[in-house]
């Protein structure tokens, strides 16, 4: 029985920041930016739409009441939990009222966590086919003002109805997988902000990327001829391209590469316009290729790479269904981008350095949808804005 993702769903703030501006500011080349890191627009959050917020708006737009009482488990991905105890599932479940016996939990290898939730997902539906799981990776990327890190900020969610006999893309149950145990990019405990030693973190991106291909074509050797396109964890859009090209240089055949980047762009248009969504970033790449590849054709099969620091790496392929083009609302997705409000600098700043505080005055909604109304005793209170 086939099995993988039936709906998939996303939010993004309504603020951004656009990367020539920032870059100018800062007394930077905005082609550095734009062309040799690969980013237009940065998501910025408000304090109103934080990771909770975002993860209940991004699963809120995919899910029907009969989706709700058939969902048995809630996980979510992330590196930017707001408990170190409670998890964002449980808020989630009960703001979307799923029923109640099911169970929520978070998981977190840094950018790498909602893969293992989507992979623990598909194992339970495949014993319980009447049954549906939701995963949501939800997080946002902060390295700082003003540091090596910044042009790769961003903020975002993405939700992910599993079922069996899925609408959208039939997940195998083999995959390519690879521990690594690096200090390439990490956050202590003690730290608002992400470490990350940058140089050494892409080339650790790229030495798994090969790796695992490697690993794939020693187990299955026409894996790779049968994959029209990957899709890849995007912290920055040149990342992706940056990993095909080791895999060149490694001897990997010219067929493969030209096919695989024919698909590039369009698989990474919304990554470009919103920046490093951390566990999301590869789902949102797969958003983008479904939504903005005409060409792609019922029954090709898809590379999903997955790449969380520390360092965990998965090469999950899935194959289009029939049909799965009707359930990607495109024009939906270009609005919901294009509904932000572009940040001056300064406000950027004052936004990004805001801090939640426990007040009797409630925050203000910016947009409908569910948003952080107030955190009072240390415990955050959400709403519905109409
Ligand atoms: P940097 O030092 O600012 O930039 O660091 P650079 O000097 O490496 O230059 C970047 C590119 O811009 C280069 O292209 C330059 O040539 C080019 P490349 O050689 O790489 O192809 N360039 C220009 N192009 C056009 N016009 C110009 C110009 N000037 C230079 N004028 C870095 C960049 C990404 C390292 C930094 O932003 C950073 O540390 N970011 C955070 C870490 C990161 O994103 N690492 C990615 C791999 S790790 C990962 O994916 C996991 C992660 O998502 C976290 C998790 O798992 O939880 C981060």
């Amino acid at each position: 029985m086939k099995i993988g993702i039936d709906k998939i769903g996303f939010y993004v703030p309504s603020y951004y920041m656009d990367m020539r501006e920032l870059a100018t500011y800062r007394g930077i080349d905005p082609n550095k930016w734009t062309i040799g890191i690969g980013q237009e627009k940065m998501a910025v959050a408000p304090l109103t739409s934080d990771v909770v917020a975002m993860a209940a708006n991004a699963a809120a737009s995919i899910l029907t009441p009969e989706d709700k009482a058939s969902i048995d488990q809630v996980i979510v991905g992330t590196e930017s939990g707001v408990d170190f105890s409670k998890s964002i599932a449980t808020f989630v479940h009960e703001m979307l009222g799923i029923q109640p016996f099911a169970k929520a939990f978070e998981i977190k290898q840094a950018c790498y966590g909602a893969t293992a939730g989507l992979q623990m997902a598909c194992d339970y539906v495949r014993l319980r086919p009447e049954r549906k799981v939701l995963v949501i990776a939800t997080d946002i990327a902060r390295y700082g003002l003003n540091t090596g890190g910044e042009a790769t900020q961003g903020a975002g969610a993405v939700a992910m109805l599993v079922s069996a006999m899925p609408r959208i893309l039939a997940i195998d149950e083999k995959s390519y997988m690879h521990t690594n145990h690096q200090f390439d990019f990490w956050r202590p405990n003690h730290s608002e902000y992400a470490l990350v030693d940058g140089q050494f973190s892409t080339k650790l991106y790229q030495d798994e990327f090969v790796t695992i291909l490697e690993e794939a074509t020693r187990h299955h050797p026409t894996l790779l001829d049968s994959l029209e396109a990957i899709v890849f964890h995007l912290p920055f859009t040149k990342m992706g391209r940056k990993a095909l090209l080791a895999y060149e240089a490694s001897g990997a055949p010219e067929s493969h590469l030209s096919r695989w980047l024919s698909h590039y762009d369009q698989a990474s248009y919304l990554n470009r316009m919103v920046g490093n969504i951390y566990t999301g970033s590869m789902f949102l790449s797969l958003l983008s290729l479904l939504a903005m590849d005409d060409s792609l054709q019922e029954g090709q099969r898809l590379g999903l790479f997955s790449y969380g620091s520390g360092a965990v790496a998965e090469l999950i392929i899935g194959q289009l269904q029939p049909g799965f083009a009707a359930m990607i609302d495109k024009a939906a997705i270009l609005a919901h981008l294009e509904r932000r409000e572009a940040l001056t600098v300064e406000r950027y700043e004052t936004v990004f350095l805001s801090k939640v505080c426990e007040e009797d005055t409630p925050y203000q909604a910016l947009e409908s949808g569910y948003y952080l109304k107030k955190v009072v005793n240390h415990q955050r209170i959400y709403d519905y804005q109409q």
